[in-house]
């Protein structure tokens, strides 16, 4: 069974996704720890609620980037975790946990990347005045949003869209295509070649648009 890592810094509406994801059957894997910067994420109080080992640690309690990135990975390492999720977490990730999990860290962003990366990927969407947009699930590299695209999922946008609207749009999606990437992770049916994702016995086409849920 798979072991998941999960970082987050806020809400953690991507990570309540996943727990209900694998407590309705959909996903056969484990959260093994949350890790979280920010002792005040809500993130945090959804993982004591369903059971799931917290940690928080915060950058400025270590001497640099490496050490406290090393320190993360150390931690998944030692409960054998297979995947790392950032669910909603604020910061770029370190070298130090790149290495350690090449092509086995997971990324969301709100936007079709490679537009719009960065923070406020819906905002700078609404600014732009793009037709459409949506989210996306990829593995992290060492850049800011630019590693190998797992999975995209389009939605609208309206002239009169403010950034909470397209958030909220957005949002939906987020929360079915991050699950289903992590089940195609866990099935063994994401071969990264390069920069493209190929994914194994699926037509990808079922993913435009409205990507499904599939049934457990
Ligand atoms: C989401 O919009 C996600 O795409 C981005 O950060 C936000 C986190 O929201 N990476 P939540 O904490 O999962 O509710």
């Amino acid at each position: 069974m798979l072991n998941i890592g999960a970082l987050a810094s806020g809400r953690g509406s991507n990570f309540q996704a996943i727990i209900d994801s694998i407590e309705s059957g959909f996903l056969k894997a484990k959260i093994a720890v949350l890790i979280s910067d920010n002792p005040e994420a809500y993130a945090l109080q959804r993982a004591k609620k369903h059971g799931v080992e917290t940690l928080v640690l915060h950058p400025k309690d270590f001497h640099d980037r490496d050490s406290y990135y090393s320190r993360i990975a150390k931690e998944f390492k030692t409960r054998n975790t297979g995947l790392v999720v950032l669910a909603g977490f604020m910061r770029v990730v370190g070298k130090s946990l790149t290495r350690e999990f090449h092509n086995k860290i997971m990324n969301i962003h709100p936007a079709i990347l490679p537009s719009f990366p960065g923070l406020h990927g819906q905002k700078q969407a609404v600014d732009y005045g793009v037709k459409i947009s949506g989210c996306t699930v990829h593995f992290v590299d060492e850049g800011v949003d630019t590693g190998p695209v797992i999975i995209q999922a389009a939605v609208p946008a309206y002239h009169d869209d403010t950034e909470e609207s397209l958030s909220e749009r957005i949002l939906t999606q987020e929360h079915k295509i991050f699950p289903l990437a992590i089940r195609l992770f866990s099935e063994g049916r994401l071969n990264v070649e390069g920069r493209k994702v190929v994914i194994k016995g699926i037509r990808e086409d079922v993913f435009i648009i409205n990507p499904p849920l599939l049934s457990p």
